[in-house]
Formats: C-alpha cells, sequence, structure tokens
C-alpha cells in the first residue's frame, strides 16, 4: 500500500487522537509528503504535532479546526493547501460516540450530533472539492462506523448520524468516479482510543489497537474500496443485519442488548 501515499499531502481530522493520529502516523510511515492534523483538542494537537515533526521534520502540521463550523474547515483547507501545495487525500475522521438515552436527548442534542458526525464531513467534503478538481485527482474518506449496520439502543444519534454520513459517502462515490475522484467509507472496528473514556465506559477486551485499525483503513483505500470494513464484528454486521432472511434473528440480538443495557449491563 505505501506506492499509494507516497509523496501525497494528507489531511486528517480529529488527527490529535486515537485512530486519526494513528492514520497520520501511517501515512507518514507510507512516506506520504506532509500530513496535515486538524483537531479542536489544541493540547494534544500540539503535543503530537510536536512529536511527529521530530521523527518527519518539516512534514507535519498541527491546524486548529473546530469541524462543527464550516469557516473554520474552510479556512483549515486553506491553510493545509498553502502547507502542501495540494491536498490528496482528506480523511474526514472527527467524530464522538453520542451515547444516552432517547428520551433524555433534546432536539439541540441532536441538532449537535449532526453537526460534528455528519456535518462535519460534509463541509470538509465541500472545501476539498474545488481543490481535488483542479488537481483532476483526490481521494475523500469518511470514516463512519459498524454501528451504521448494527443500529443499537441507547445509541440512537450515533447510529443515526453514522448511518447518514455512510449514506452521503456512498452515493457521492458515483457523482464523483468520472472526476477521478474517489470516495470510501471506513469502519475503524472496535479500537481502543479516548473515545471510550469520553462516552464514560471502557473499551472491550477484545479491542485492537489503533495502529491495526490504521492499517486496514490505508490498505482498503489503497485499493479504491467502497466500503472498507475494520474488523470481523463489522464485517459480520455489514453482512447480516439487514439481511431479511436474518430479520427475525437480528431482532432478538438487539432486543437482548437493548434490555441488557436498559438494566446497566453495557453490552454489544
Ligand atoms: N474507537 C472505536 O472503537 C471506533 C469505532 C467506530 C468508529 N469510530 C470512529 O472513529 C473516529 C475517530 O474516533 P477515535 O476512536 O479515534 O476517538 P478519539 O476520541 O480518540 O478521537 C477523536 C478526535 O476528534 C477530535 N474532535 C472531536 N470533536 C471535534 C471537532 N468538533 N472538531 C475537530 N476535532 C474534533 C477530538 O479532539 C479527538 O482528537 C470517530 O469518527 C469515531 O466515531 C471509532
Amino acid at each position: 500500500m505505501k506506492e499509494y501515499y507516497e509523496n501525497k499531502v494528507a489531511v486528517v481530522t480529529g488527527g490529535a487522537s486515537g485512530i486519526g493520529l494513528a492514520l497520520a502516523e501511517t501515512l507518514l510511515s507510507c512516506e506520504a509528503k506532509q500530513v496535515v492534523l486538524a483537531d479542536l483538542n489544541d493540547e494534544n494537537l500540539k503535543q503530537e504535532t510536536e512529536r511527529l515533526d521530530r521523527v518527519y521534520p518539516g512534514k507535519v502540521l498541527g491546524l486548529h479546526c473546530n469541524i462543527t463550523k464550516e469557516g473554520d474547515v474552510q479556512g483549515m483547507i486553506r491553510k493545509a493547501v498553502e502547507f502542501g501545495g495540494r491536498i490528496d487525500i482528506l480523511i474526514n475522521n472527527a467524530g464522538a460516540g453520542l451515547g444516552g438515552l432517547f428520551d433524555k436527548q433534546t432536539n439541540e442534542d441532536w441538532e449537535k450530533a449532526f453537526a460534528l458526525n455528519f456535518y462535519g464531513a460534509l463541509y470538509g467534503i465541500r472545501a476539498v472539492l474545488p481543490i481535488m478538481r483542479k488537481q483532476g485527482s483526490g481521494h475523500i474518506v469518511d470514516i463512519i462506523s459498524g454501528i451504521a449496520f448494527s443500529p443499537m439502543a441507547q445509541q440512537t444519534m450515533y447510529s443515526a448520524t453514522k448511518a447518514a454520513l455512510n449514506g452521503l459517502t456512498l452515493a457521492l462515490r458515483y457523482e464523483l468516479w468520472d472526476e477521478n475522484i474517489r470516495v470510501t467509507s471506513a469502519t475503524p472496528g472496535t479500537t481502543a482510543t479516548p473515545i471510550w473514556k469520553t462516552g464514560g465506559c471502557e473499551p472491550p477486551p477484545s479491542a485492537q489497537s489503533p495502529e491495526q485499525s490504521a492499517q486496514t483503513i490505508l490498505a482498503g483505500v489503497a485499493k479504491n474500496e467502497r466500503l472498507v470494513l475494520g474488523d470481523q464484528d463489522d464485517v459480520s454486521g455489514a453482512k447480516n443485519c439487514f439481511n431479511p432472511d436474518y430479520a427475525a434473528g437480528m431482532d432478538d440480538y438487539f432486543l437482548n442488548v437493548a434490555r441488557k443495557r436498559r438494566s446497566g449491563e453495557w453490552v454489544v
């Protein structure tokens, strides 16, 4: 896969932590020309940019960006082009887990959820498209989640926002195909990152490392896969969840998850 990333300029949102950071490091190890980390968390951004710059001098730029604000995203993409001269790859990775009971969530909570997990990526796509069109090439990668194929109780906002992003991504792929702009949707698989703690729980012991997740995603992206699935659970979810032959079994499974979660046991 190294050949695909060699000499490329990439932007990774949510690049200061977890999967985004691992994606950025893997791109650099594949001899990407330059990588921009865009993130809201200035402390992590400074720390990780400085660390990566020591290993890959001159190749890394950290940019503060709140992806829920279109002006921020436009400004970030402008600065990224100034830095790298072009943008070959945009990875819309920033996002959050957004758990909780539907009854306790307001419309404002839902608007914030879509602002982060859906509109953030949409703004990224809008900002980068004119640049990729001018170049005559590019690759946009949207990080969704296995939840798009396995919607679960107490994760209504996460399920809905990631399914919406997946729909946008897969449909757009064929609008842009003939312009030589590739579009890929990717699930990271269950991965041990700070997202779990932010959501008030620990990652399951079976969770893979962010580096494993980044390897799988970038290998699939290099092959221009339509949908990269980050682990075997995501493969099963994508195969089975909407298969009409398995509808009754799916009901049993997801109802069991819902009841256990209601009783306080966080199962998946
Ligand atoms: N970790 C998993 O098991 C898992 C599974 C499926 C999908 N995902 C998805 O992978 C992506 C990365 O998650 P992660 O696990 O690395 O989480 P993480 O919490 O480690 O990283 C998320 C990063 O996004 C940044 N961010 C949050 N809001 C932002 C905003 N408004 N603007 C800019 N940056 C912002 C955070 O500061 C953080 O650096 C997310 O989209 C997540 O939904 C993760």
